[in-house]
């Protein structure tokens, strides 16, 4: 059974002092709802994602049930990391493939700012193994992601500069977002003289702490049917893949495997050429939590051979006009990464993109009508690579 996205919608991210759990959550369930013109008693089925660790409010979903007035719903808190958004798209979309739910509402909340940055830097370093590498090596996500950076330098070349144009280009594109964090453009000095945090990785290698919500309205082909919707997308396919938790264990710090993997399975399910996967793509939202991050999913992803996504970079080849436009709702790095938010964000922005509804000159040239996110949680724990499109397959 096929599945659409028939809403979308998303809060302002950034510090949300002003909000609470529920009112922040709704910021983004309201224009969902109210896109797919469908009302409380149409849902059947709620999935929350949250990791949750550093806010108030545990049961989310109970909570949001209260808030939003729902009846007679069925509903679901997913983790999975910094994945989190796009496991709880799994979870709807497996909902309504298999029968089981008809329409699903699919929130991602997070209001990290509850508790103050160096707890929040704690917790999510037990994203990574606890025992061998936190407890004992005081690891935080900076420094796990800084060893898959200078991995990648010492074996391909890439410098520094090369990793500040990546955030260069995102806050470029973040400044054209109303709903990113930091609307402000950078330029490369700036990137290149803030300070460090993990070497080779600065201020502006990182993404940021965020309060933030995204929600869509998933459902299936005969719903989209019988309400006789126009604007949709389609999920085309979905690949999963999961890493080890001790990085000890990896074969390789310039790959991401569970990232290929799950890359690779999505491509086979939307009917993609794995040998030049970009060429059926308009575009692709990609989790740089860091900037050499960003690098290597150009890698995983197939947009460029093995030591070459530095190359995509040097050339701007994605920015929109090039190979292909990557994160130009600003990324994690300049919309912000709030944790259970982020993967459904990249839904609403595929949503926005496909249908043609970018803000201020973002709008990619949708010519192919498919859509690319890559949610990555923990260094590749877990990793989920969806791809959207305007007709089904
Ligand atoms: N990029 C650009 N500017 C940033 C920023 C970022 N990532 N993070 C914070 N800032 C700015 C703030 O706006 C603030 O500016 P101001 O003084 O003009 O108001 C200033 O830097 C200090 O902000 P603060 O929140 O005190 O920063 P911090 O030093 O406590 O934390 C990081 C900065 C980078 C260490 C923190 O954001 C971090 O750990 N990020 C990674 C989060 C992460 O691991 N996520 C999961 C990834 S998988």
């Amino acid at each position: 059974m096929a599945v659409a996205i028939i809403g979308a919608g998303q809060s302002k991210f950034g510090t949300r002092k002003d909000v609470n759990v529920a009112e922040l959550a709704w910021e983004a369930v309201k224009p969902a709802m109210q896109s797919a013109n469908v009302e409380q008693k149409d849902i059947d089925f709620m999935v929350v994602g949250t990791a949750g660790m550093w806010s108030s409010e545990a049961a989310v979903p109970a909570l949001m049930y209260e808030y939003g007035k729902f009846e007679d719903v069925g509903s679901m808190r997913v983790e999975a990391a910094c994945a989190t958004g796009n496991a709880a798209i799994r979870v709807g979309y497996t909902a309504i493939e298999s029968g089981e739910a008809d329409v699903v509402l699919v929130l991602g909340v997070e209001k990290m700012q509850e508790s103050p940055n160096p707890t929040v830097i704690e917790l999510i370093g037990r994203f990574g193994s606890y025992f061998w590498e936190f407890e004992n090596f005081g690891l935080t996500f900076p420094g796990y992601y800084a060893l898959h950076a200078t991995a990648y330098m010492a074996k391909y070349g890439a410098t520094e500069e090369d990793f500040a144009r990546v955030a260069v280009k995102n806050h470029h594109y973040g400044a054209k977002n109303p709903y990113a964090q930091f609307q402000r453009e950078i330029s490369l000095e700036k990137a290149l003289n803030s300070p460090y945090v993990a070497w080779p990785f600065k201020l502006f290698d990182c993404s940021p702490i965020t309060d933030g919500s995204a929600a869509v309205i998933l459902a299936s082909e005969e719903k989209v049917k019988e309400w006789g919707i126009e604007e949709k997308i389609w999920i085309l396919g979905q690949g999963v893949g999961t890493g080890t938790a001790n990085l000890s264990r990896r074969e390789s710090f310039t790959s991401l495997r569970s990232a290929a993997y799950a890359a690779e399975v999505a491509y086979k399910k939307a009917g993609i050429d794995m040998d030049a996967p970009y060429k059926y793509l308009d575009g692709a939202d990609v989790h740089d939590c860091f900037t050499a991050a960003e690098v290597i999913a150009y890698e995983d992803l197939r947009f460029a051979k093995r030591g070459e996504g530095v190359q995509l970079v040097r050339e701007e080849q994605t920015y929109i006009g090039g190979r292909i436009p990557v994160n130009v709702d600003g990324g994690l790095k300049a919309k912000g990464h709030p944790i259970g938010a982020t993967g459904v964000s990249q839904a609403v922005e595929a949503w926005k993109q496909l249908l043609s509804k970018a803000e201020n000159g973002r709008q990619v040239d949708v010519k192919n009508g498919r859509y690319l996110a890559h949610n990555v949680g923990g260094t590749g724990h877990y990793s989920y690579v969806t791809i959207y499109g305007l007709e089904k397959r």
